[in-house]
């Protein structure tokens, strides 16, 4: 047999949650898994409005439309573009990181650009599709020669992974304005925006004015629901639609019914819209206090966050990831995000601050 080896690593932060895990069996002493990427202040509350479904149905039973349920885009529509853009523009995908596969695979692009801190999995996406990456080290690189970017993509993730950053959007704005103007593609990739935002957050709307943004998005951070494998990509361009719905039906021939119409009602119903904000505003309350903590004890590695705000789900903190481990907290090296060599990565580590104040003080009131 002759395997088409991509050279894309597997991921190696599951490797640190099974050494983590090896580790609490070894010692019998709980550790805090840091090192992951999922919001565990809470667990949203599904199981009222869970209760509510029809399973009985053709809708839930039998294949959902390719490119998502009607009543779902709609729903998208409303929640995240004020209802300015058309159903026609959303492709409902299997999450974040299949949105961006498919677009991806769709364009044609001489490279692509991303932060030079960057959320690993991008470049071994990048890799399987023989993408040359490149990095811009700042924002304001971008507008230094935006010409530089024509027939190439930029990827714009922001609150970033794995700084956990956000930039003023004006300045966002701005440079994707610059980008359209030189012919570059820009790619808005920022699930974890929304976790912060609701409905009354108009970026989505106003990005509709670029006709060169591809926005991916996912309901696993957001809302918290990873395990659903829900997301979508929107852009305006009618041929690449045509092609996304295309790579969609031969990848995996549309997105679980029951994932759609759940997540439907919890954007579209009083009831799940309450239950959306009480996951948000609990999530976002503990984050907040666990970066303050971490402000306050000077362990926040500032040199990060020179122009921007620390916001999480994700922050950089100053100690390394062997340090951390030794005082049984999980988290993953810099080295993971970025092949910048002006700093010493070594000292740095991310970690996820998305976890209830009360544990994350427990096990950082000894370092
Ligand atoms: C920047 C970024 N984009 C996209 C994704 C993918 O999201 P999903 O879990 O829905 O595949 C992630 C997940 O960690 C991410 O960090």
């Amino acid at each position: 047999m002759n395997v088409k080896l991509s050279g894309a690593k597997y991921s190696a932060i599951v490797a640190i949650g099974e050494e983590i895990k090896k580790l609490e069996k070894e010692t019998g002493r709980k550790y805090l898994s840091l090192n992951r990427g999922v919001n565990a202040v809470v667990k949203i509350n599904l199981n009222s409005i869970a209760q509510k479904l029809d399973y009985q149905t053709s809708e839930m039973q039998i294949y959902a439309p390719t490119t998502g349920m009607p009543l779902l885009k709609e729903a998208i529509n409303n929640e995240y573009f004020a209802n300015k853009t058309q159903k026609e523009n959303i492709m409902v995908t299997g999450g974040g990181m299949h949105a961006l596969n498919i677009v991806l695979q769709s364009l044609k692009l001489e490279k692509i650009y991303s932060h030079a801190m960057f959320w690993g999995a991008y470049s071994n996406i990048f890799k399987i599709l023989n993408i040359k990456h490149n990095f811009y080290s700042r924002y304001e690189k971008l507008l230094e020669n935006p010409e530089k970017y024509s027939n190439s993509a930029v990827i714009i993730c922001d609150p970033n992974n794995p700084v956990g950053n956000k930039y003023p959007d004006e300045k966002l704005l701005n440079i994707v304005s610059v980008l359209e103007k030189h012919n570059a593609t820009v790619i808005w990739d920022g699930p974890y925006r929304r976790l912060f935002n609701n409905k009354t957050d108009d970026i989505y709307k106003k990005l509709l004015q670029f006709k060169n943004v591809i926005i991916t998005e996912s309901f696993s951070k957001s809302i918290g629901l990873s395990g659903l494998r829900t997301g979508f990509i929107h852009t305006q361009n009618e041929e690449l639609n045509k092609e996304i719905a295309v790579r969609i039906l031969y990848s995996c021939n549309g997105v679980c019914a029951f994932s759609q119409i759940l997540i439907e009602k919890l954007l579209s119903t009083d009831e799940g819209k309450q239950i959306c904000e009480e996951f948000k505003e609990k999530t976002t309350t503990d984050i907040k206090k666990n970066i303050k903590y971490l402000k306050d004890k000077k362990l926040l590695a500032v040199e990060f966050y020179q122009k921007s705000t620390p916001v999480g789900i994700f922050v950089i903190v100053n100690k390394s990831s062997e340090q951390l481990l030794k005082k049984r907290i999980g988290s993953v090296p810099l080295n993971f995000f970025t092949k910048r060599t002006d700093i010493d990565v070594s000292n740095f580590s991310r970690i996820c601050v998305s976890v209830p104040t009360e544990k994350f003080i427990s096990f950082f009131e000894n370092i």
